[in-house]
């Protein structure tokens, strides 16, 4: 094999402000995959990622929940990095923009690009919303169309005509954030003059660091000429503020990137890695960046014309891909196919959705649809019915006719030959981003391990004494073709594989495709991946459909750990639930108990005894006439204080805990319906 490669991989870091997609997952996967394969292949290879935690967006999130950005964007990291390591994206870090190493790093490229005299100012008129003092940018002011008088468009283009405008001369105005009419209103802004890179970008994204469609699209905005790119904005924004310069402030796509060589150097002082050896005007090693199409000119124009400037190597590769769609159609909230990683999760494996994306992957950019029937038919008939049933089919035999271990030769020198022969070409496959591929060709070898077993019948042999032995070899090949199948897949699906590895006794990397395991003691066979259930994705599309996106990020952490919703319940399981209005008559602090009040409560008809968990909140004398929700129908629970008859409701989060209370002229024991 050539020599170990040093490699740097990153994903593109995404926006603090909402939950995981099915759409991010898609890159991440592909990411994570390739990272996979190079680390099987015993490259160096680094994989780091983060959140995207600057922006207006992200303050106004923060404001909407009265909390603060930073405590917003803690929040969603611990989300965001949840949703990786469930999906198996295995990231060497997960760093966060909002970051000293970030902050460092933008202010050295900033100096440099200033030094270099490739940053401008100039002064700016743009709509500025009078109520909340704050800039607008245009997807912040809403107005009719100036040409065809379409209403509630946005402010840099139409969507009934196509027109492109100015905000300002959308008609009656407004600003989204308060519903007042805009003013105009001028201000300094910092640009990086990109037309001084128009040449170096010419050459740079024609030599073979793009896709060819890349490529040519990106031609075509270069023969457009380029535009010098406002970096700068004004305050309140949240983001770094610029050196020299009070009140403006980075705009987030400047510092975004940066963010990679962040998360990076915090990786490096972590390992003991150089980092300079890697992104060094002289580095000699790859830096890779897997990124969807929406966002390839800031990646393949302005990033490394920044790089340049600043005397930092440019990517080896920037691998784009396309977007994904869902039953043929972009993701729709209404149609519950606007999936959350975290709604996926709750239904289904995700190792599932890791081989039907990596089924779909190419090197093309065109959208990737995720067809649900052709997800469940895919999984259950390649994963399931051909590579599992190799081994489920085998095991017994070898397990029973040989006490575990593997025959000591192989019955079909040739079977295994080809098998095995296919790694170089299926290595070029991953490396190339050509998983379907790899993936077509591993289920051609899996048919004819499948086909092999067929033939040989074993289960017949196994009928007549004189031929144990070759049931035991016929079999104990059927596990080493099995074995090979796993080894190949591997960087697609890793906890399968690492199930294999138990089971096999055995650790694959991609050289353990060379030799057969011979003479070599395996475990008990355990299935090893369940079929996919419809009735599990239909689950799945109706949580999806009645989930509000933005509010899963608000789902609070409690101590670290993120809450995700409940799998749905039908109205029948919801009517079971008998819900009173209680008054608290009596309320006294348990002995013994440090959480516990011991409330009594009267229902109208009936008078009850409660045990709550809430004296860190609550002075027991301030509860006494209070009115609150109980459950009435709980099943009594003994505990070490008595008998507790029902619960009361409330609300808890690390900062206190909040009885439900009616509303004023409810009276006890009425009834919730
Ligand atoms: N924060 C920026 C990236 C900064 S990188 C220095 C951003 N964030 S994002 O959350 O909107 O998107 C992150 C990645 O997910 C992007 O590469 C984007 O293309 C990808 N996808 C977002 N929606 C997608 C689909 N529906 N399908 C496939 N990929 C999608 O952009
Ligand atoms: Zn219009």
């Amino acid at each position: 094999m050539s020599s170990v490669r040093r490699i740097l991989v990153t994903s593109a870091l995404p926006y603090a402000n909402a939950a995981l997609h099915l759409g991010h997952i898609l890159e991440y996967t592909q990411t994570d995959i390739w990272v996979r394969f190079q680390k099987m292949r015993g490259h160096e290879c680094y994989y780091v990622c983060a959140d995207d935690a600057h922006g207006t967006a992200i303050m106004l999130k923060a404001d909407e929940q009265g909390i603060s950005p930073e405590e917003h964007i803690a929040k969603m990291r611990i989300i965001h990095e949840a949703d990786f390591a469930d999906f198996s994206i295995g990231v060497d870090h997960y760093h966060s923009t909002h970051s000293e190493e970030n902050r460092i790093f933008s202010e050295l490229i900033y100096e440099r690009l200033t030094a270099n005299n490739h940053i401008a100012q100039r002064n700016v008129v743009q709509s500025y919303d009078p109520q909340k003092n704050i800039f607008l940018a245009d997807r912040y002011v809403r107005g009719a169309c100036p040409k065809c008088q379409a209403p509630d468009q946005y402010g840099d283009n139409c969507e009934a005509c196509g027109a492109t405008y100015q905000a300002n001369e959308l008609i009656d105005a407004i600003s989204t954030l308060t519903g007042v009419k805009p003013v105009e209103k001028e201000s300094l802004h910092y640009f990086f003059k990109l037309p001084e890179f128009t040449e170096f970008l010419r050459n740079w994204t024609r030599e073979g660091h793009l896709q060819d469609e890349v490529a040519n699209k990106l031609a075509e905005w270069l023969d457009d000429g380029l535009k010098e790119w406002d970096i700068s904005r004004d305050a309140p924004y949240f983001g770094f503020e610029i050196p020299n310069a009070p009140g403006k402030y980075f705009y987030v796509w400047l510092d975004a990137p940066i963010g990679y060589m962040a998360s990076f150097k915090y990786l490096c002082e972590r390992e003991n890695i150089n980092f300079d050896d890697f992104w060094g005007a002289q580095s000699r090693a790859e830096l890779h960046h897997f990124i969807g199409k929406d966002i390839i000119n800031f990646h393949a124009l302005f990033w490394p014309a920044m790089l340049k400037s600043a005397g930092f190597r440019t990517p080896t590769q920037v691998a784009v891909h396309g977007f994904v769609t869902v039953n043929g159609k972009k993701m729709s909230k209404s149609r519950g196919t606007f999936i959350n990683a975290r709604c996926y999760l709750n239904h289904l494996n995700p190792e599932y959705l890791r081989y039907y994306y990596a089924s779909k992957l190419s090197r093309s950019v065109d959208d990737i649809d995720l067809n649900l029937e052709d997800f469940l038919t895919k999984v259950n008939s390649d994963l399931v019915g051909k590579v599992v049933n190799i081994a489920s089919r085998c095991a017994n035999f070898v397990a029973q006719g040989n006490a575990g271990v593997l025959a000591a030769t192989l019955p079909n020198q040739a079977l295994w030959d080809r098998l095995s022969g296919a790694s170089e070409g299926i290595a070029a496959h991953y490396e190339q981003r050509n998983f379907s591929r790899a993936i077509r060709e591993v289920m051609g070898l899996a048919d004819a391990a499948n086909e092999y077993i067929a033939v040989s019948e074993p289960w017949k042999l196994n009928k007549d004494p004189s031929r144990q032995q070759d049931v035991v070899d016929i079999c104990s090949l059927g596990i080493n073709l099995f074995r090979l199948l796993m080894i190949y897949l591997k960087p697609i699906l890793p906890v399968m594989a690492a199930a294999s590895e138990t089971f096999l006794n055995d650790r694959f990397d991609w050289a353990s495709a060379q030799n057969p395991l011979l003479n070599h003691r395996i475990e008990p066979f355990q299935p090893l991946l369940k079929r996919v259930e419809q009735s599990s994705i239909d689950a799945m599309l109706t949580a999806s459909a009645h989930e509000i996106p933005d509010k899963v990020a608000a789902i609070a952490s409690e101590a670290g750990k993120v809450l995700p919703f409940e799998p749905p319940i039908t109205f029948n399981d919801f009517t079971k639930i008998d819900l009173r209005v209680a008054k608290i008559i009596q309320a006294e602090a348990v002995q013994g108990a440090d959480k516990l009040l011991r409330l009594t409560l009267d229902l109208g008809c009936d008078e009850r005894t409660v045990f709550s968990g809430i004296k860190s909140s609550y002075d027991p004398e301030s509860l006494k006439g209070r009115l609150t929700l109980m459950v009435a129908n709980l099943e009594p629970r003994k505990m070490r204080f008595g008998l507790s008859e029902g619960m009361v409701l409330a609300a808890s989060s690390e900062d206190g805990i909040y009885l439900l209370e009616p509303d004023t002229g409810a009276k006890a024991g009425l009834r919730v319906t």
